[in-house]
C-alpha cells in the first residue's frame, strides 16, 4: 500500500481524529470494571465515537463485526466483543479503537487492568507501553523506519518477552491501513526514510511467553500459542523534523 505525506489540512483532521480517540479511550477506561461484558465495553466506546459525530473505523472493516477490538489475557488483538464474555477481577484487557473524522482515521490501543492484577501482568503492560516510547525516540524525519522496529524489539528483549511478528504497525490516513508497514522486530533492511507529514500507527504487541501466535476459529481473534498473557499499546503519530507528535494522546 502507498505511503502518503499529509498536507497541513489533512494533519489538522488527523489531529482532531486523534483527540477524539483519546477521549474514547479515557471513557472506556473509566467504565471498565469486573462483571461487565466485552460487549459492554464495545458499547461504551462506540457510543462516545458516535456522540462526536464520528464513525468507528473498524466496524465492517474487512468484515470485522464491532467498533472496538476487545482482547482478554492470552488474546493478542482483534478479540470480538461478546455479551457472554464477562470480565473478571485479575484479567488484563486490550482495547483497540479507531475513529474516522471527516474521512481521516486515528488508531490507538491500550491494555488495562481489570481490578487488581498480578505484578507480572502489571510489568507486561508497563513494558509494552515503554516499547512504544522507546520506538518513537527514533520516529523523526531523516531516520530510517526500521530504527523504530529495532528499538521496540531491543526493549522487549530486556525482559525476555515475545515480540509478535505476524501483525505490524502501519501508515494511516484516509485509510486505516496505509504503507509503510511498521514491524516491532529487528529488520535486515533499514526500511524507508521518514519524512515530515507521514502519519504512522506504532503498535507493539508483546507476549509474556513465546512470540508465536495462532488464530481462533472466528478468523479474527489472535491468541498466544503458549497461552501466556499479551499486551498491546498503540498510538497514531505524526513525523516532524523534531519529536513526533502523538495524535491519539492527551
Ligand atoms: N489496530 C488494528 C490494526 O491496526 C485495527 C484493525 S482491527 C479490524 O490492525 F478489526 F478493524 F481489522
Ligand atoms: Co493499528
Amino acid at each position: 500500500m502507498a505511503v502518503t505525506i499529509k498536507s497541513a489540512r489533512e494533519i489538522e483532521l488527523m489531529r482532531e481524529a486523534g483527540k477524539i480517540l483519546a477521549v474514547v479511550h479515557d471513557e472506556m477506561a473509566k467504565a471498565l470494571r469486573p462483571g461487565m461484558s466485552t460487549m459492554d465495553i464495545n458499547r461504551v466506546g462506540e457510543q462516545v465515537i458516535r456522540d462526536f459525530g464520528c464513525t468507528p473505523s473498524f466496524l465492517n472493516y474487512n468484515g470485522y463485526p464491532a467498533a472496538i477490538c476487545v482482547s482478554v489475557n492470552n488474546e493478542v488483538v482483534h478479540g470480538i466483543p461478546s455479551k457472554k464474555h464477562k470480565l473478571r477481577e485479575g484479567d488484563i484487557v486490550s482495547l483497540d479503537a479507531g475513529v474516522c473524522y471527516k474521512g481521516y482515521h486515528s488508531d490507538a490501543a491500550r491494555t488495562l487492568a481489570v481490578g487488581e492484577i498480578s505484578s507480572g501482568a502489571k510489568q507486561l503492560i508497563e513494558v509494552t507501553r515503554q516499547c512504544f516510547f522507546e520506538g518513537i525516540r527514533y520516529a523523526k524525519a531523516g531516520n530510517y523506519l526500521h530504527q523504530i522496529s529495532a528499538a521496540v524489539n531491543a526493549y522487549a528483549d530486556r525482559y525476555r518477552y515475545g515480540v509478535v511478528r505476524e501483525l505490524v504497525g502501519h501508515g494511516i490516513g484516509s485509510s486505516v491501513h496505509e504503507g509503510p508497514e511498521v514491524p516491532n522486530f529487528r529488520q535486515r533492511r533499514r526500511g524507508i526514510r521518514l519524512i515530515p507529514g507521514m502519519t504512522l500507527a506504532v503498535e507493539p504487541m508483546i507476549n509474556m511467553g513465546k512470540r508465536d501466535v495462532e488464530w481462533l476459529d472466528d478468523q479474527w481473534t489472535v491468541v498466544t500459542a503458549d497461552g501466556s498473557l499479551s499486551a498491546h499499546y498503540e498510538n497514531t503519530i505524526l513525523i516532524t523534523d523534531g519529536d513526533p507528535e502523538i495524535l491519539s494522546m492527551r
